[in-house]
C-alpha cells in the first residue's frame, strides 16, 4: 500500500467484536437471556439452528484474545457490554458477576496497551424488556439510559471512550421492520417507534455516560449508512435513490445533527415517529465522534409494489461478491465518508466495522491464506487514506472481526475473523489477513513516526 502516510499520525488502528457474537456462557454467574437467546431459538429464523450460547467462548477465553490482539499490535478494541450480564432484567438489580467481567477485560487490555472503546448497545436487548414491549416503548430508552450510567461509572475510571448504540438501522428496520433479526417484529409503527426511541435512548445515554463516569468521556453513536445511487436515469429510480438514501442514511444522520426526521420519509412512511418535546434537542445532543460501519453500497431501482421506501437493491452484475453476497466496492468509503463530512461535519470520524466474510479454509499446515480478506482489507485502507486527503477528519480503523463468531441470523458459517476459530476445538489462527494488517499497522507507525506506545486516547 502506497498510501498509509496520508492517514493522520495519531490514527487508531482496531478490532471490533459484539458480546453476543463472541462470549458464549450465555447462562453463567447470573446472565439472564437477551432477545438473540430467544429468537436464536425460533424454528428457521438462523441458518444451521445456531445460538450464541457457546459461540467463541470468549467468556473463558479472553486472555488468549488480548494476547492475539497484542500480537496483531492494535492500539484498540472494540467490544460490547451484555446488557443482560450487567442488568439481568434490563432495570433494577445489578448483576456484580457480570460487571466483574469486564472489569478484568478493561485491566487486561489497558496491560497489554490495548485502549477500550466500550459499545453499550450491540442488539442483546434483555428478554425481560421486551416482555414489556421492548424498544416500541419509550421506557426502554430511559432504561438504556440508566444501564448505560451505570456501566460508565463502573468502567469510566478507565474507559474514556465508548459507543452508545451500534446500527440503530439494523435493529429498527431488520428486528422490527422486515423480522430477520431479534426481535422478529414486522409492524411499520413498532419499528418507526423503535428508531425513535433508540435514538432518544443514545441521546439520553450520552448524558448519563457524561455525568457518571469518574474522568471526561468521549462518546459518539455507531451508524452503517450506505451510498445510494440509482440504477438508471430514469426519474423513477432516481427518485426511488432519494427514499432508499432517505430510509438508510438521512432518518438517522438528520435527527443526530439537528435537523429533526426528514418530512419526504414521514410522508414515504405515513407514519409519525412519537416525538415529545425536547425529545429532538436530546438526540442532537453534541457527540465527541461518529462511528461509521461499512460494507456495501445499494443501487436502486422504483418498487412501487414493494415494502417501504418503495425501493430495492439490485445485484451490480460482474462485480465481486462476499460470502455474505456483498458486493466489494471500496470505492463507496470513500465517497461516505466525503459525504458525511460534507453534509453533517461530524469533528471526528471512526470506521468502526469494516470487513469482510469468504470461504476460509484452514490448511494441511495450519495456515488460512486469505487473499480475498487481505485484499479486501487493503482496499479499504486505501479509500480511508484517500479521503482522510479530501479533508475528511478520519482517525480510526476498527476491523470487523478480530474473530470468527456467531453472524446473526447467518450463524457460524460466515467467517469475517483476522483470526480463524475452529468452533469444535476454539482453536485459535491468526489468518494470513491479520499477518497483513499487523504489517500495515507497523508500516504506519514507521511512516508517521509514532513511537508504538505514544498513540492518544481514541
Ligand atoms: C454489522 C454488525 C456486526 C457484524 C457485521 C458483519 O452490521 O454491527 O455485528 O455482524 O455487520
Amino acid at each position: 500500500m502506497s498510501d498509509l502516510s496520508k492517514l493522520p499520525p495519531h490514527f487508531t488502528w482496531g478490532v471490533a467484536t459484539a458480546a453476543y457474537q463472541i462470549e458464549g456462557a450465555a447462562a453463567e454467574d447470573g446472565r439472564k437471556p437477551s432477545i438473540w437467546d430467544t429468537f436464536s431459538r425460533v424454528p428457521g429464523a438462523v441458518d444451521n439452528g445456531d445460538t450464541g450460547d457457546v459461540a467463541c467462548d470468549h467468556y473463558h477465553r479472553w486472555p488468549e484474545d488480548v494476547e492475539l490482539m497484542r500480537r496483531l499490535g492494535v492500539d484498540a478494541y472494540r467490544f460490547s457490554v451484555a446488557w443482560p450480564r450487567v442488568v439481568p432484567d434490563g432495570t433494577g438489580q445489578v448483576n456484580p458477576a457480570g460487571l466483574a467481567f469486564y472489569d478484568r477485560l478493561v485491566d487486561a487490555l489497558l496491560a497489554a496497551e490495548i485502549r477500550p472503546l466500550v459499545t453499550l448497545y450491540h442488539w442483546d436487548l434483555p428478554q425481560a424488556l421486551q416482555d414489556r414491549g421492548g424498544w416500541p416503548e419509550r421506557a426502554t430508552a430511559e432504561a438504556f439510559a440508566e444501564y448505560a450510567g451505570l456501566v460508565a461509572s463502573r468502567l469510566g475510571d478507565r474507559v474514556s471512550d465508548w459507543v452508545t448504540v451500534n446500527e440503530p438501522l439494523c435493529v429498527s428496520w431488520i428486528g422490527h421492520l422486515e423480522g430477520k433479526m431479534a426481535p422478529g417484529d414486522r409492524d411499520l409503527t413498532r419499528a418507526i417507534a423503535t428508531s425513535h426511541h433508540v435514538l432518544l435512548g443514545h441521546g439520553l445515554a450520552t448524558a448519563a455516560i457524561r455525568a457518571s463516569s469518574p474522568r471526561p468521556a468521549s462518546v459518539g453513536i455507531v451508524l452503517n449508512p450506505s451510498p445510494c445511487e440509482p440504477a438508471s436515469d430514469r426519474p423513477e429510480d432516481v427518485a426511488a435513490a432519494v427514499r432508499a438514501d432517505g430510509h438508510v442514511n438521512r432518518w438517522w444522520l438528520d435527527p443526530l445533527y439537528g435537523r429533526g426526521y426528514p418530512a419526504d420519509m414521514i410522508e414515504t412512511y405515513g407514519v409519525e415517529p412519537p416525538v415529545r418535546p425536547g425529545d429532538l434537542e436530546c438526540i442532537a445532543t453534541p457527540t465527541d465522534f461518529l462511528g461509521l460501519n461499512y460494507y456495501f453500497r445499494q443501487v436502486i431501482v422504483d418498487d412501487p409494489e414493494g415494502p417501504v421506501p418503495f425501493a430495492r437493491q439490485i445485484p451490480v452484475p460482474g462485480a465481486v461478491h462476499t460470502a455474505m453476497d456483498w458486493e466489494v466496492h471500496p470505492a463507496g468509503l470513500e465517497e461516505l465518508l466525503v459525504s458525511v463530512h460534507e453534509k453533517y461535519a461530524p469533528n471526528r470520524i471512526m470506521v468502526t466495522e469494516s470487513g469482510s466474510a469468504w470461504h476460509d479454509e484452514l490448511t494441511p499446515e495450519g495456515t488460512v491464506e486469505d487473499k480475498e480478506r487481505t485484499a479486501h482489507l487493503e482496499q479499504h485502507l486505501e479509500a480511508c487514506a484517500a479521503a482522510a486527503a479530501r479533508g475528511v477528519p478520519i482517525d480510526g480503523y476498527f476491523v470487523w472481526s478480530l474473530l470468527d463468531n456467531f453472524e446473526w441470523a447467518y450463524g457460524y458459517d460466515k467467517r469475517f475473523g483476522l483470526v480463524h476459530v475452529d468452533y469444535p476445538t476454539q482453536r485459535r489462527t491468526m489468518k494470513a489477513s491479520g499477518l497483513r494488517y499487523a504489517e500495515l499497522i507497523r508500516e504506519h507507525q514507521r511512516l508517521v513516526g509514532t513511537p508504538e506506545s505514544s498513540a492518544p486516547a481514541v
